[in-house]
């Protein structure tokens, strides 16, 4: 029976893993770490099972006489709006966080790690493979994100030269879905969240930057074979995400066609806002034969639209109970 730990555990993709780590049958214990500084306990509240327990802690701190069989280190804000607020926590929480687990492994334990599409930077090739190094600035606004997530990289790569470290590495590429914040400021939620209040939508410079939006549900059953499920003996990088390119633009007209009254208002450029990003998924199809990331964008926004819709309803509604009692 094995005994795993997730840190970011109560964030969008932690919360879904989360959902597949308790279908296993071999899995006794498993402990979060989540410090919610983007997560939430609402992720994971629909969850009634013994073999969880949740540590509100830093994963940089977190202090355990257990030893765990598996690790998956997710502990990382993945939205710029967040982490280019605080860059030495989120450097604190890849890098410290990566380095602070890997003490609670068992010698023969496996270390699993969510890296990024950023750490190819503005990409200059594309689609881009995961022999390619990046261009990437370590003075630029996005740093403290993709250097950071290039250093725990380095950090595990190492570990497994010098000491046969077990170690599985995604680099994930824009996923979205249900258990996205409301304001966690990346474009697919932007566009539902702000469609759904205030009507207008903005899209950052003219909208032909692509990305290749990636459904949660698609992303997770990657990682989870890649992590668990399948006998694999690659270790990483491996890229997972849709390689299917749209423009902010026309992710932005789907929305506002699905919001009767919404509209569009370009705004300046964001600097360093990558022109394209898109996964070479050759390697990821040997490694997981089958994978595809399916689901069609319109399928997935609409699934997302109409979860961001349900949390508003419950939002008001609670918000309405509140003032409600407080009237009496
Ligand atoms: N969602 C994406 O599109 C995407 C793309 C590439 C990589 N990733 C990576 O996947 C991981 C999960 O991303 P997500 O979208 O679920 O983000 P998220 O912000 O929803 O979740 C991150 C979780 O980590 C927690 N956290 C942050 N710092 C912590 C710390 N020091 N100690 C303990 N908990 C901490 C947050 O509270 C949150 O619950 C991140 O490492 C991210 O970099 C995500």
């Amino acid at each position: 029976m094995r005994s795993v730990l997730i840190s970011g555990g109560c964030g969008f993709l932690g919360s879904h893993l989360i959902d597949r780590l308790l279908l296993r049958t071999d899995l006794e214990r498993l402990v979060v770490v989540d410090n919610l500084w983007t997560g939430s306990m609402r992720n994971i509240a629909h969850i009634d099972d013994p073999r969880l327990g949740l540590e509100i802690q830093d994963a940089e701190s977190f202090v355990s006489h257990h030893r765990f069989d598996e690790i998956i280190h997710l502990a990382s804000p993945a939205s710029p709006l967040w982490y280019m607020r605080e860059p030495a926590r989120t450097i604190r929480a890849n890098i410290g966080g990566a380095l602070n687990l890997l003490t609670l492994l068992k010698p023969d334990g496996r270390f699993c790690f969510a890296s990024t599409s950023e750490v190819y930077g503005d990409p200059l090739v594309s689609p881009q493979p995961e022999t390619y190094r990046g261009s990437v600035d370590c003075t630029g606004p996005r740093s403290s994100y993709d250097e950071s997530k290039r250093c725990t990289e380095a950090l595990l790569f190492e570990q497994r030269r010098v000491a046969d470290l077990d170690v599985r590495v995604v680099r994930l590429f824009n996923t979205y879905g249900p258990r996205t914040r409301i304001d966690d400021g990346r474009a697919v939620s932007n566009f539902i969240a702000q469609a759904l209040t205030t009507g207008i939508v903005t899209v950052y410079g003219d909208g032909a930057q692509s990305r290749s939006w990636g459904y949660v549900d698609d992303i997770i059953e990657g990682m989870e074979r890649f992590f668990w499920r399948d006998p694999i003996t690659h270790q990483g990088p491996l890229n997972i995400g849709n390689n299917c390119e749209i423009s902010v633009l026309e992710i932005a007209e789907f929305v506002c066609s699905l919001v009767p009254g919404s509209r569009i208002e370009h705004h300046a450029p964001v600097p360093q806002d990558p022109t394209n990003r898109c996964p070479d998924l050759t390697l990821a199809r040997q490694v997981l034969p089958g994978w595809e990331a399916r689901t069609a964008y319109q399928e997935g926004v609409r699934m997302t639209l109409e979860w961001f819709r349900e949390q508003m309803a419950i939002g008001s509604a609670l918000e309405n109970r509140a003032a409600g009692a407080a009237a009496l």
